[in-house]
């Protein structure tokens, strides 16, 4: 009854993590900030609001946000694009789809990192074409260009790359998005390069693949650095060709990004960038708390750079999340992301420091 490209697409296991709630449980499953959002954004909502600023928007989203996307790309990722080659979208969720329904025809192949964000896998089985694991070192989630060479084949079209990662929190060398960003050149195919965890990093410097071609399609969002999630809104960028592709599906599948939400992120995109200077070095507090318990507890995990989240290896995932579930913690078991991520749990710790401590005893005392 139903068409047949939904066969084989799951509906998120990480979603019923999330609604797993309780006076005593401390859910490490959400993949969210637990901050406010900017003061100056939920004020420009409310003038929005009274100003009746409540209509349809230009297909592609307000100019003088695109504007100040534009500038941002080019002060901060040193990617010069003008305003007409940005589309505002309703979250990076949107932008990831219209890049694969634009890109993707059927039976072509889409390498993806795994473990990686489920919608990667769901966007290309949507279009039908084929998502093919890219899969990260054991190590340290190193996305090793030599392993993307060797997975390329006549069918392949894209390469979706992901830093900051969710789940691991990897953040990608300068060197390997530069020899990847070669190989997309060489071989004609085109990097979808989802940065929404771009502002959340702590040792590591963010190196877009669009610095180094125009083979790059850019996603951004403002959900994670201003805590914006409900207010769906996020950006894509790219060569002004593929915009005009991606603005069909656009067009006719949202029409335009929430009005208000965006004047929220053009309010949060202008004002002082302390309010995420302050929620990220809160992020890094409770890292290093989360890390250094694990450690001590003798667990195997890789210190993420950036995001919010650690993937420690715990041997036998079903177990370790039963048994965490008993203790009142939530955690999302590895291989939701992917073959690759079997045995290894998703903690995040978008959660208050004080629930972290708790949390990391209720683990100790089951490890
Ligand atoms: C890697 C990654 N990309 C994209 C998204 C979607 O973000 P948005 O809220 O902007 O749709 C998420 C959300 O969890 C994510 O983790």
């Amino acid at each position: 009854m139903y068409a047949k490209r939904l066969r084989g697409i799951e509906l998120s296991r990480i979603r019923k993590m999330f609604d797993i709630q309780g006076k005593d449980i401390i859910n490490l499953g959400i993949g969210e900030p637990d901050f406010n959002i900017p003061e100056n954004a939920k004020d420009a909502i409310v003038d929005a609001l009274e100003e009746g600023f409540t209509h349809y928007t230009p297909n592609n989203g307000i100019e003088e946000l695109r504007e100040a996307i534009a500038k941002k790309l080019k002060v901060e990722n040193k990617i010069k694009r003008s305003p007409d080659e940005i589309i505002v979208t309703v979250g990076a969720s949107e932008a990831l789809y219209m890049c694969t329904q634009a890109l993707i025809d059927k039976g072509e192949e889409v390498l993806i990192p795994d473990p990686g964000f489920l919608s990667y896998n769901a966007c290309v089985k949507l279009a039908e074409g084929k998502p093919i694991p890219i899969p990260l070192e054991k190590k340290d989630f190193r996305t090793k260009p030599e392993t993307i060479e060797s997975l390329i084949t006549k069918k392949t079209k894209a390469i979706i790359l992901n830093s900051p990662s969710n789940p691991t929190g990897a953040v990608m060398e300068k060197d390997d998005i530069k020899a990847i960003a070669e190989l997309a050149e060489e071989k004609n195919l085109i990097i979808i390069s989802d940065e929404v965890y771009e502002k959340i990093i702590y040792e590591k410097k963010h190196y877009s693949p669009g610095q180094f071609t125009e083979n790059a399609i850019i996603i951004n969002g403002f959900s994670k650095t201003y805590a914006m999630t409900g207010l769906r809104i996020g950006y894509v960028t790219g060569q002004h060709e593929i915009i005009e592709e991606l603005l069909k599906v656009h067009q006719y599948n949202t029409a335009c990004a929430p009005s208000i939400s965006q004047a929220a992120a053009l309010a949060a995109l202008k004002g002082s960038q302390k309010v995420v200077d302050s929620m990220v070095a809160e992020f890094k507090r409770r890292r290093d708390l989360m890390f250094n318990r694990l450690k001590k507890m003798g667990m195997e995990c890789n210190k993420p750079a950036g995001a919010f989240y650690m993937f420690p290896y715990v041997k036998d995932e079903k177990s370790f999340t039963e048994n965490a579930l008993k203790e009142g913690v939530v955690v999302v078991p590895g291989s939701a992301f992917g073959s690759n991520g079997k045995d290894h749990v998703r903690f995040s710790y978008a959660t208050s420091y004080d629930k972290i401590k708790e949390a990391m005893d209720r683990i100790e005392k089951i490890w």
